[in-house]
C-alpha cells in the first residue's frame, strides 16, 4: 500500500506516503484544541448498501472515504448502481446514489471485492443472498482468514445458497428463494443481526434475531428512516412480515455522524497525556458504541458530552475529555461488544492506569484483521509493556513506563493508531511500521492527531 499504488482505483486516499511509517516523540506538551473526526465507517457501509436498494435517489453527507467503505461503494458500482461523489473534501463525501429497488441490482462480471473489510463481505452477503444472480464475494488474504459460518449458517436456514471454501471467502452466492427465521445469536454480532436483516428486506415472512446483549442498531435505525418498522423487545429484533405489495425503502436524507471508534484515538491520547484537554466536535455517541466511555469514566477520567443532538436518527454530540489520573478496572460481558474496537488503545491507558486492569469475554478480538491479542501483546511488549494473554482478553498492571520502539501495525488499522498513541507516553521515539492501513477507517489520524499538538509524522520518502 503505498500513494503510488492506491486503494482505490481513483487514488482517493491521498493522505498516504510511500514510506507507510509514523514517527512519534513522546510527547512533551498538553494535547489541546478542538477536532472533528471522519463519518462513522459502520453507518457509510451500511447507507451506501441501503441507499442502492431504495426507491430514488439518496443523499449522503459525510461519508467516510476510507479502504473499508470504499470497497463497499465499488461493490454496489459494480453491482450496475450509479453512484456521483457530489462533493469531495479529503476525508468527507456527498454521495448522490440513484437507487435500484430491492430487486435492481444488476449481476457484476466479476467477484466482488471487499478487500479487507470484515463489515462489507459479512452484510454483503445477506443482500446478496436475496438476489436474483449469482454472485462471488472476495476479498484480501486477510479477509480470507476470517470466519464467515457465522453469516452463512442463519442465511443458509433463511434457505440462502452459499458455498464458502472451509468457513471462508470467497463465498459464491446462488439465487434462492429466501423466507423468515427466527435466530438466536449465541454472542451478539452486529454483523450477524445487520446481515439477517438484509436478507430480511426478500422474504414475506418476518426475520427475528435475538441478541443476549445490545449490538450497535445502525441498520435498525436506517432502515427505519427508509419507512421499514423494526421492533426490539427483550432482547429480540424483528422485521415484520412484509407489507401488502412488498417491502419497499424510502431513499436516505441524511449526514452521517463522526465515527466514535475514530474519536477514541485523540481521547485516549488526551485522557493520558499530561495536561491535556481536547473537544471532538459532532461526534456519535449511539449508547450500542459508547462503551469506552464507560470504562474510562470507572477508571476515573474527565470527560463531558455536550450539545447533544440527533441526525438520521442517530445521536451526536462534543465529546470534552482532560487528562486525568487513572485507576484500574476490569472489562467483561456485554460492555465488551460496546467496545470491542475501542479494547486495543484502552490497553494503553491500561498500562497508564494504577492497578491491575483485565478485559475477558472478548474471545472475538482474536479474529478481528488480526489476533488482536496476540498481536497487541507483541507490539506492546516491544514498549516495554508488561501484558499478560488469555484466550478471552488479557491483563495489564500499571502504571507502566512505556519505552520508544520500533513496531508494526500488522496491516490492522486499529492495532497501528493504538500504537501511535501508546508511543506519545514512551520515552524517546517510537516508529510505527505498516501504518499506511490507519487509512482503512481514519483517513487523516496523523494529520487530525498533529492538529491537537501531538507529536506524530509520517516518515518523508528520502
Ligand atoms: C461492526 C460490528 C462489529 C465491529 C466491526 C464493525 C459493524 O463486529 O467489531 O468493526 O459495522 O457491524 P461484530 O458484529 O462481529 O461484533
Amino acid at each position: 500500500r503505498s500513494a503510488t499504488d492506491p486503494v482505490t482505483s481513483q487514488g482517493d486516499l491521498t493522505d498516504m506516503v510511500d514510506s507507510g511509517k509514523i514517527i512519534i516523540h513522546c510527547q512533551s506538551s498538553p494535547l489541546t484544541g478542538s477536532i472533528s473526526v471522519p463519518g462513522d465507517k459502520s453507518i457509510s457501509h451500511r447507507a451506501v448498501m441501503l441507499a442502492a436498494l431504495a426507491e430514488g435517489t439518496s443523499i449522503i453527507r459525510n461519508w467516510l472515504p476510507a479502504g473499508d467503505t470504499l470497497a463497499t461503494l465499488e461493490v454496489i458500482r459494480a453491482l450496475g448502481v450509479p453512484v456521483e461523489v457530489a462533493e469531495r473534501s479529503p476525508h468527507s463525501w456527498e454521495l448522490r446514489i440513484e437507487g435500484r429497488g430491492l430487486h435492481g441490482l444488476r449481476k457484476a462480471n466479476a467477484p466482488l471485492d471487499c478487500r479487507n473489510a470484515g463489515t462489507a463481505i459479512r452484510l454483503l452477503t445477506g443482500v446478496m443472498s436475496g438476489q436474483s444472480f449469482s454472485s462471488v464475494l472476495d476479498g484480501s488474504e486477510q479477509l480470507r482468514k476470517r470466519p464467515m459460518d457465522r453469516v452463512t449458517k442463519p442465511l443458509q436456514l433463511m434457505g440462502a445458497d452459499i458455498k464458502a471454501q472451509d468457513g471462508h471467502a470467497p463465498l459464491t452466492i446462488r439465487p434462492a428463494a429466501l423466507y423468515g427465521v427466527e435466530y438466536s445469536m449465541s454472542v451478539a454480532s452486529a454483523q450477524v443481526k445487520s446481515a439477517i436483516l438484509l436478507a430480511g428486506l426478500f422474504t414475506e415472512d418476518a426475520v427475528r434475531v435475538y441478541q443476549p446483549g445490545p449490538a450497535r442498531d445502525h441498520t435498525e435505525r436506517l432502515l427505519m428512516a427508509m419507512g421499514t418498522i423494526i421492533t426490539t423487545q427483550d432482547g429480540w429484533v424483528t422485521l415484520g412480515d412484509a407489507p401488502l405489495g412488498g417491502r419497499r425503502l424510502l431513499p436516505l436524507d441524511m449526514t452521517v455522524p463522526g465515527d466514535f471508534s475514530s474519536a477514541a484515538f485523540p481521547l485516549v491520547a488526551a485522557t493520558i497525556v499530561p495536561q491535556s484537554d481536547i473537544t471532538i466536535r459532532q461526534v456519535g455517541v449511539n449508547g450500542t458504541r459508547i462503551g469506552l466511555l464507560d470504562m474510562l469514566r470507572a477508571m476515573g477520567a474527565d470527560i463531558s458530552i455536550n450539545n447533544q443532538q440527533v441526525t438520521g436518527g442517530e445521536l451526536i454530540a462534543d465529546v470534552r475529555v482532560k487528562f486525568s489520573e487513572l485507576q484500574a478496572t476490569d472489562v467483561s460481558g456485554p460492555i465488551v461488544v460496546r467496545a470491542i474496537d475501542e479494547l486495543p488503545v484502552w490497553a494503553v491507558v491500561a498500562a497508564r492506569a494504577a492497578g491491575l486492569s483485565t478485559v475477558r469475554d472478548a474471545a472475538e478480538l482474536r479474529v478481528k484483521e488480526v489476533d488482536r491479542i496476540a498481536v497487541l501483546a507483541g507490539e506492546l511488549r516491544r514498549l516495554g509493556v508488561t501484558i499478560d494473554e488469555h484466550e478471552d482478553g488479557f491483563a495489564i498492571g500499571g502504571p507502566q513506563h512505556l519505552r520508544g520502539a520500533g513496531v508494526d501495525s500488522h496491516d490492522d488499522h486499529r492495532l497501528g493508531m493504538a500504537l501511535a498513541v501508546a508511543g506519545l507516553v514512551a520515552d524517546g521515539v517510537t516508529l510505527v511500521d505498516d501504518a499506511a492501513c490507519m487509512a482503512d477507517s481514519f483517513p487523516g489520524f496523523v494529520e487530525t492527531m498533529q492538529q491537537l499538538g501531538a507529536s506524530i509524522q509520517w516518515v518523508a520518502v528520502s
